[in-house]
């Protein structure tokens, strides 16, 4: 396993649409598995593999890991790893949730998304797989999938706002800010990291 490089934005890669993946081998069960120690490194909730600058449709996703008290590291939750994943349907109402994302380090917003949405995806055995997901898995799920299409979750927002936003991780990359991939974690955000 190993610990990949974020990507942070602006960055044109976060803006390509990932490619369909066709053959579920060995190589990509070896990419959910980086993709998931990546995620829990950083104490993020969902990971989509354009974030570690590999354009293949495949998310990674646990909403419920928690920090082992006494070893300090992280026991994962429910882990899920869609592949290809559509959404089928959605519930059509307007839940309202403060968003981040690995790629946008300490940056938050109010997104408005459905509250639960049905997702056609395949899993890493290459089985079909259909599933209704609520709560923040509903919320993480979309942010990841948008992630496959080339939104970030600022695409959302007041274009004011996002390139308030833009600019400052511009700054803040140009300041070296994010190189050395140390923890700045404010406790209790995390949850918002995706
Ligand atoms: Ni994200």
């Amino acid at each position: 396993m190993a610990i990949l490089p974020i990507l942070i934005a602006p960055d044109p890669i976060l803006k390509t649409k990932s490619e369909r993946i066709d053959t579920i081998d060995e190589s990509i069960r070896q990419l959910a598995a980086d993709m998931f120690e990546t995620m829990y490194n950083e104490e993020g909730i969902g990971l989509a593999a354009v974030q570690v600058g590999v354009l293949k449709r495949i998310l990674v996703t646990d909403v419920t890991w928690r920090t082992r008290e006494e070893m300090g590291d992280i026991e994962s939750g429910e882990q899920y790893v869609l592949i290809n994943p559509e959404i089928i349907e959605d519930s059509g109402d307007e839940h309202v949730y403060k968003e981040g994302c690995l790629s946008l380090p300490s940056q938050f917003s109010e997104v408005t998304r459905p509250s639960e949405v049905r997702v056609r995806y395949q899993d890493l055995d290459g089985k079909s797989q259909e599933q209704t997901f609520d709560g923040l898995l509903a919320t993480c799920i979309q942010h990841e999938i948008d992630h496959l299409n080339g939104i970030i979750f600022v695409d959302h927002i007041s274009s004011v706002k996002r390139d308030m936003i833009l600019r400052k991780l511009t700054k803040q990359k140009r300041a070296g800010v994010f190189d050395h991939h140390e923890h700045d974690h404010v406790h209790g955000e995390h949850c918002n990291h995706g």
